[in-house]
């Protein structure tokens, strides 16, 4: 309380003046930071072990730290630490329960460190564990998404740029052009790890531990795979952060724009899918409403951690060297953008794997006109250049909107009033499944195609 001695404070020996209450409430990070009470306990096990070997501790006062720091960890664990008025966040509040239970000896644990390295290490390990799950539940999706191309195959659909009907495609084509976005996601969050396991504890408060704590054995022991090779770096380097919310930011941008198509898809003018009612909602007054709100609650979030990451860039942008307080303000949109982006990953895998596909739908909405670029490739195959070829096919697709018939409803005489060269074989051209397995280049339709991205798929997802 503002009101107790400052001097009750882990800091407050140069203090004479109180915390002012709203000062005090406003400095706290523990109701957040507590989560990741486990990582600092481990944190510290390891630096009394550090100090145990240039024998700041004795093997004994050692022994006893650690006995302590692992009571403190179960306390978290079993949910009956009791958080005091003047904890100020994890790394105080740990240390005053250590001493608590083991006496002045606690005090010697912080010895040449300082919170300043102290968070940012723990900051990493807590972030390592947690991309872990993040790279898990995003292989999920994946997973399922390769699945069901793999299933679907033979469904045909229209392929759509400006949202108009443009060429006949497989359907698998289109959830593997979304996979493969998220492939390289998965790609980009593994590339970041060793950009995050760099340990910073041994950088003091700036300018280095005293002791010559060994930080080689530091990083061994936490599973760090190199050492912050400057202290001022160690202790105020955040990019790490800066890093994953640009990763979350831009797979949700991916999750939004597969999450757009399915909901234009699933509308009565589409009626291309279904969502399962797993994942829908209905409206409180229209009662033939099925509304895809996972759907939407994926495209808004996407809104949310672009905002984490954004507000953090600003938080950063204009500090000096090292350690400021400012960067107590990394955690909440870290902790946030964590959360959403695991459940992000775990809903859209679920609404994937459970939606209904109406193929039969999608060969309906298949109109002759997005033949019309095959129409010309007839005729390029026939020696005339396409620039021309493409001309001839627009006027057959104009007079045929003109006789309000489909494309192949002209008969063969009307195509020949086009051009000399069109044949008994036109016709031929008017099969989507032929149209999508003449796009049989490396990236295309084709069935072959459609096979030899699942497999590059699976074997990323192998790695
Ligand atoms: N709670 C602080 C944070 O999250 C810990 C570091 C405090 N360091 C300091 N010099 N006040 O950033």
């Amino acid at each position: 309380m503002a009101d107790q001695p400052t001097k009750q404070k882990l800091w407050g020996g140069r203090f004479t003046g109180k915390t002012d209450p709203l000062m005090h409430a406003f400095n706290q990070s523990l109701k957040y930071d507590q989560r990741m009470h486990a990582v600092d306990i481990r944190g510290s096990i390891a630096y009394a072990k550090a100090l145990t070997l240039v024998g700041i501790l004795t093997q004994e006062e050692q022994t006893k730290i650690t006995d302590g720091l692992t009571t403190v960890g179960q306390e978290w664990e079993k949910g009956v630490f009791i958080v005091k008025e003047d904890d100020e966040d994890i790394h105080t509040a740990n240390e005053r329960r250590l001493s608590e239970l083991i006496g002045p000896l606690g005090g010697k644990l912080h010895t040449g460190r300082s919170r300043n390295d102290q968070v940012a290490t723990d900051m990493r390990l807590w972030l390592l564990g947690e991309v872990k799950d993040v790279e898990s539940n995003l292989k999920g999706l994946i997973r399922v998404m390769v699945e069901r191309a793999d299933k679907e195959v033979d469904i045909l659909m229209p392929g759509y740029t400006h949202l108009q009907r443009g060429q006949p495609i497989r359907w698998s084509h289109l959830l593997l052009s979304h996979a493969l976005s998220f492939h390289n996601d998965l790609e980009r969050l593994q590339q970041l790890i060793p950009r995050i396991s760099v340990l910073p504890l041994g950088s003091g408060a700036l300018a280095g531990n005293p002791f010559a704590v060994d930080r080689d054995f530091l990083a061994k022991e936490l599973g760090f795979i190199s050492v912050a090779e400057n202290s001022m770096w160690g202790v105020g380097d955040r990019d790490f952060i800066v890093e994953f919310l640009m990763w979350s930011s831009l797979t949700m941008t991916h999750m939004s724009r597969l999450a757009e198509d399915l909901i234009i898809y699933s509308t009565s003018e589409f009626g291309f899918v279904t969502l399962s009612d797993a994942y829908s909602t209905g409206s409180s007054i229209m009662p033939q409403k099925k509304n895809p709100d996972s759907l939407e609650l994926l495209r808004g979030k996407s809104g949310r951690l672009f905002g984490n990451m954004a507000g953090f860039l600003m938080t950063l942008k204009g500090l000096p060297s090292t350690y400021n307080k400012d960067l107590q303000e990394d955690k909440e949109p870290l902790f946030d953008t964590v959360d959403n982006i695991s459940a992000c990953l775990k809903i859209a895998e679920g609404v994937v794997a459970t939606m209904n596909v109406h193929g039969e739908k999608m060969l309906q909405a298949l109109t002759m006109d997005v033949l019309a670029t095959d129409l010309a490739d007839y005729l390029v195959r026939k020696g005339v250049p396409f620039r021309e070829t493409h001309h001839v096919s627009g006027r057959a697709v104009a007079l045929a909107e003109s006789r309000k018939c489909q494309l192949n409803e002209l008969t063969l005489q009307d195509f020949q009033t086009l051009n000399g060269k069109f044949a008994n074989d036109v016709h031929d051209i008017f099969d989507f499944e032929a149209s999508v397995e003449r796009r049989s280049a490396i990236g295309g339709p084709s069935r072959k195609m459609i096979l030899r991205q699942i497999s590059f798929l699976r074997t990323g997802l192998a790695n």
